[in-house]
């Protein structure tokens, strides 16, 4: 059992929640996993490492669907049955000069270790944060302390530019050729556009995929994804890859395979 050391809601969908798991803590690296259970019954769920204090692991989720739901109904104090990790490769944290991290929604959670990781080996930092609205734009202040730039966009303008990441990455991909590499963090069809920018503008990109995952070791083949014609197991090869050649469109449909099945247990949650 996992002890929760304490739990804070962020905004309707997204708390944060940090877990005393010291094996866990003193081997984990920025871009790897952990995948926990919030009982005896329930299914495993991968979420990123996004920070690590002492003994304890920070985890940000947003409450989709069943289980992280029901994670969610847990406070400081209680605890989980399971929380297995580091899991993954660590993140590439590549030669470079110039970063521009973009962060869709919750994707700013597993963005923050990476780009702390590159703003201690003296990389200039530059952020896109992406939100639906301005309360969805989460750890500014985190941000803050490690980026020389931040640039928000919100889906109806409540805070930066109305309008989509790629709308803000563009011109700068367009103006500012110090900028040398992207990484992006987010929805699947946002990563797309993302990669279909960097390469339009020639910079390299790295994505974060997030198949479906259940053991998270390799063994049952669910997390597969495809990148320039091969596969690969999201859970042991990445889940952090170079974004040129990731198929989106084959995980975009891939993660909606037990749609039906999730809308049940989440209907069952509700009742
Ligand atoms: C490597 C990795 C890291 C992740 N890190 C974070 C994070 O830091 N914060 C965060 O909020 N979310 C993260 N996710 C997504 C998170 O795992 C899903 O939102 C969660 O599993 C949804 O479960 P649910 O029962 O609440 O919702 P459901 O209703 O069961 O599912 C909602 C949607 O979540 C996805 N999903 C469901 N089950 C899984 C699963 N076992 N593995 C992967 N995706 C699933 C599917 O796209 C599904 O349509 C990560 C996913 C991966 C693969
Ligand atoms: S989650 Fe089973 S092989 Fe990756």
């Amino acid at each position: 059992m996992y002890k929760i050391i304490e739990k804070k809601v962020l905004n309707k969908d997204i708390d944060i929640m940090k877990i005393e798991a010291p094996l866990v803590a003193r081997n984990a690296e920025p871009g790897h996993f952990v995948i926990l259970r919030v009982d005896k019954e329930g299914e495993r769920i991968p979420l990123t490492i996004a920070d690590i204090e002492g003994n304890n692991v920070v985890i940000i989720y947003q409450k989709m669907g069943y289980s992280t739901q029901l994670l969610g109904k847990k406070e400081a104090g209680d605890t989980i049955e399971d929380f297995v990790g580091p899991l993954g490769q660590k993140a590439h944290i590549r030669d470079k000069k110039h970063v521009i991290g973009v962060a869709g929604g919750v994707g700013s959670a597993p963005m923050l270790p990476q780009l702390k990781a590159y703003q201690e080996k003296g990389v200039k930092i530059s952020l896109i944060l992406g939100a639906r609205n301005k309360d969805y734009l989460i750890l500014k202040e985190e941000y803050e302390a490690i980026c020389d730039n931040i640039y928000l966009a919100t889906d109806d303008g409540s805070e930066g530019t109305k309008g989509l990441v790629t709308d803000v990455l563009e011109p700068l991909l367009k103006e500012d050729d110090t900028i040398d590499h992207v990484i992006a963090i987010g929805p699947v069809i946002m990563m797309k556009f993302v990669t279909l920018l960097a390469k339009k503008y020639s910079r390299s990109i790295d994505v974060s995929l997030n198949p479906i995952m259940i053991d998270g070791t390799g063994m049952c083949g669910n997390c597969r994804v495809s990148i320039g014609g091969k596969t690969y197991f999201g859970c042991i090869d990445g889940p952090d890859f170079p974004g040129e050649d990731v198929d989106f469109d084959e995980l975009m449909s891939r993660q909606s395979y037990y749609k039906d099945e999730e809308h049940v247990c989440y209907l069952r949650l509700k009742q």
